[in-house]
């Protein structure tokens, strides 16, 4: 086969030459290449992008079923990603997760997970009605910054439990932190166990040979990326990798077509053409850009009074090397100015205009990509340096609180689909200790479940929520107040 020209983008020019055609529509969507859409609308993004805002026809190929021009981006996507196979996914990559649970789990198999797992990978478990054995926790007692699952706790789970088929990780984590990808799926492989990649913040990995490794290219089984988050799709856009020894190919496309929208958008699977063709192209450059800026960023944030900011080489020794950072992610450590996380972020954004990706109680993160420039970077390190130098009112929170954060093994009690589907009642947070949580409740950001869905609610989790409630924390999984808790009802 000739090799992938990786500067054609199919979908996207098939869409510019059926939109320049001006065919006379007479299908979905209705605003019919913009005519019928709403002025302000038309006026703010100007009229070409709703004339690519098309439907499955001919000359653009279909989602459901790619014979065309989709099958051919995605053919790209698969060379240049070092995969088998690979899907456009046009509901982030929480569909995807859901997707590769629905097609490698069955009902009543258990499989090893990571705890540090987006919500998505709840609900997959849920359809399937597959048992979690979650792989313990671990965070070093020298940082309150969450690390990633450890090779050797991964190994032991493998081996604690033979029957396990299936490997469920998630590397990056949100601070940037991956696993030992290689040496895991050696071990998984060895133990004919299938390795399945949370990758939504590793698009980008496989383009620069000083990010951690990509997940293809470590032999993993199947992984998302939300493109998204890191390069140039829209949001929405992921894509789903498959190698094919241990994946039934077939069986994960009817769980694509059961799981995504017959309506997928146009313009984001056009925007992950294009993005792949940017990253082929040029992506080692731009990637070589926005490392630079996030070393010169974080070189400056290091030597400002009071503040933390976590490089590679500090991951690498609080994890005994077994994890990796991806230095794009700026984790910026602000508990020695007094304030929280929330606070810094909060003051960044009123009084500098500047957004960070997320805040927890001792951090701010920044994420550093293939779009920011020179100046932004100085701004952020001026705007620290100010809060820094004026902190103004402390947090009255104990600093230790995130460091005493739950290890989150909480007792299973029942599978999560039996929790979800039982008699539920809500009660009080305050008395729900030693009750089932019916619900995935969540801290967010980072948003990895507290509790999820058949797990006991111990009275550690329950403090740490209390605190966490207390310190203006986004709760997900209350009521809309934020004073109760879903659980299951007693007796069933
Ligand atoms: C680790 C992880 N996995 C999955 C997701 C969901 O990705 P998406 O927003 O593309 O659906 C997120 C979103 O924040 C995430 O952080």
């Amino acid at each position: 086969m000739p090799p992938f020209d990786h500067n054609r983008t199919p979908l996207f020019d098939a869409m510019v030459a059926l939109a320049e055609s001006r065919k006379v529509s007479f299908h979905t969507p209705g605003h019919k290449s913009g005519k019928g859409i709403s002025t302000r609308f038309r006026k703010f993004v100007g009229p070409k992008v709703f004339s690519i805002d098309l439907t499955c026809l001919d000359e653009v190929d279909s989602l459901q079923k790619p014979r065309g021009v989709i099958r051919e981006a995605q053919e790209l996507a698969a060379d240049i990603y070092n995969a088998d196979q690979s899907f456009f996914l046009v509901n982030g990559t929480s569909g995807g997760n859901q997707a590769m649970i629905l097609s490698t789990l069955n009902p009543g198999e258990q499989v090893a997970v990571t705890r540090i797992l987006h919500k998505s990978v709840v609900s997959g478990m849920i359809m399937t009605d597959c048992r979690p054995v979650f792989i313990p926790l671990h965070r070093s007692d020298k940082t309150s910054l969450l690390l990633n699952d450890r090779t050797a706790d991964i190994v032991k789970t493998l081996d604690q439990n033979p029957d396990i088929r299936t490997l469920f990780l998630t590397s990056p984590n949100y601070y940037g932190v991956t696993v030992n990808l290689e040496k895991i799926v050696e071990e998984a492989h060895r133990r004919n166990v299938r390795v399945l990649l949370d990758e939504a913040h590793g698009p980008h990995l496989h383009f620069h040979e000083s990010l951690p490794m990509s997940a293809m290219n470590a032999d993993v089984d199947m992984c998302v990326q939300s493109t998204h988050k890191i390069i140039g799709g829209m949001t929405q856009a992921s894509i789903l990798h498959v190698r094919k020894n241990r994946i039934d190919i077939g069986r994960l496309s009817t769980a694509l077509r059961y799981l995504q929208t017959t309506s997928p958008s146009y313009i984001l699977m056009a925007s992950l053409d294009l993005a792949r063709m940017q990253m082929a192209t040029e992506g080692k450059k731009l990637l070589g850009k926005a490392l630079e800026l996030a070393r010169r960023g974080r070189e400056k944030i290091r030597k400002i009074p009071g503040l933390t900011c976590i490089d590679r080489a500090e991951v690498k020794s609080l994890s005994l090397g077994d994890n990796d950072l991806d230095e794009t992610k700026l984790t910026v450590g602000v508990s020695g100015i007094g304030l929280t996380g929330y606070q810094v972020s909060q003051r960044l954004n009123l009084e500098f205009g500047i957004q960070v990706e997320m805040a927890d109680l001792m951090h701010v993160l920044v994420i550093v990509s293939i779009g920011d420039h020179r100046d932004d970077i100085d701004r952020l390190v001026f705007a620290l340096e100010r809060i820094a130098g004026s902190p103004g009112t402390k947090t009255s929170i104990d600093e230790h609180s995130y460091a005493q954060a739950p290890y989150l093994l909480n007792p299973i009690r029942m599978p999560p689909r039996t929790a979800y589907f039982s008699a539920q009642e809500y009660v009080p947070l305050e008395d729900s200790e030693g009750a089932t949580s019916a619900d995935i409740v969540t801290v967010y950001p980072p948003g990895i479940p507290l509790m999820i869905p058949g797990e006991l609610i111990t009275r550690d989790v329950l403090d740490y929520l209390l605190i966490m409630r207390e310190t203006g924390a986004t709760l997900d999984g209350l009521d809309p107040s934020n004073q109760h808790i879903k659980t299951v009802l007693p007796g069933h």
